[in-house]
């Protein structure tokens, strides 16, 4: 119980999908991974290869063949003391459950979506275990009786409370800036790649709560939700109050990459 995982919320972690037992975009995981542990000046416990190996004995032991990964790191175990420990080893927690994507009807359908200001603290890029701020603007989602909640600071968009946040615009797709005020998201980095491979109008910049509000299409992303429309935001529709062609689009694109593996 004195792990400061446990204690202090001293830790950092990563959710993985795994598509037919093989982990979705593992470098880039495992590369966030070592920036959460560099941003929090915790000793990465293993290299990529250790990693690997402990995941994919991991996928081998489930029996189930699309898995949610989730794996933490904490600084350890030590007498509770708010200043690192002076010897500690980092404590390391996989775990595997199936891994639940959208069905084809709630993504036409999309979901909805409540505002609030972001008040977390300014270093969102790095994956804490220490989520606090997220439960609590995440559960305004839930007891509105919606998905999620979009966050705002100083009157522009950051993320959501457990996704990245896109807006859709006359054909356009904007992205908010990759900085300290968010989490770069795997899906998110996933989603900017497809859209310049094809293509697709794309514009990654600052993006307004009033832009935010006027979209055409909003669509939520997440290693577990993947590209997830969002048709409802304050009780208002979004666009069409239903999934748009960009989402559409994208969401096939997205699929077609990940059955390539
Ligand atoms: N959350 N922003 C936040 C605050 C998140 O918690 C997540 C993911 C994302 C999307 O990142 P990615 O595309 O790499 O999943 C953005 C995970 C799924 C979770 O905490 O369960």
């Amino acid at each position: 119980v004195l792990d400061r995982g446990f204690v202090l919320g001293d830790g950092i972690y990563e959710v993985i999908p795994v598509y037919g037992r093989k982990p979705f975009r593992l470098p880039q995981h495992l590369a966030r991974l070592q920036n959460s542990c560099d941003g929090i000046r915790l000793r990465n416990p293993h290299d990529a290869a250790g990693w690997t190996a402990l995941i994919d004995e991991l996928i081998g032991r489930q029996d189930f063949a699309d898995q949610n990964l989730y794996l933490q790191v904490t600084r350890g175990v030590a007498k509770r003391d708010h200043a690192f420990p002076q010897s500690a080893e980092p404590t390391v927690f996989l775990m595997a459950n199936p891994l639940v994507t959208p069905s084809a009807e709630q993504f036409e359908a999309g979901v909805a979506a409540v505002s609030a200001t972001d008040n977390r603290w300014q270093r969102c890029d790095i994956k804490s275990i220490a989520l606090l701020a997220n439960v609590l603007l995440r559960q305004l989602a839930v007891d509105a009786g919606a998905t999620e909640t979009i966050l705002f600071r100083d009157g522009y968009l950051t993320e959501g409370a457990a996704s990245n946040i896109f807006v859709v615009k006359g054909g356009v797709i904007l992205a908010p800036l990759r900085n300290h005020l968010m989490l770069p998201g795997i899906t998110y980095d996933t989603v900017i790649e497809l859209a310049r491979a094809h293509g697709v109008p794309l514009e990654v910049r600052e993006i307004s709560e009033a832009e935010v509000r006027a979209a055409d299409e909003l669509w939520l992303t997440s290693s577990t939700k993947e590209v997830l429309p969002i048709t409802r935001l304050d009780g208002r529709s979004v666009g069409e109050g239903q999934a748009g062609p960009v989402a559409r689009h994208m969401l096939a694109l997205y699929q077609t990459l990940k059955q390539a593996g």
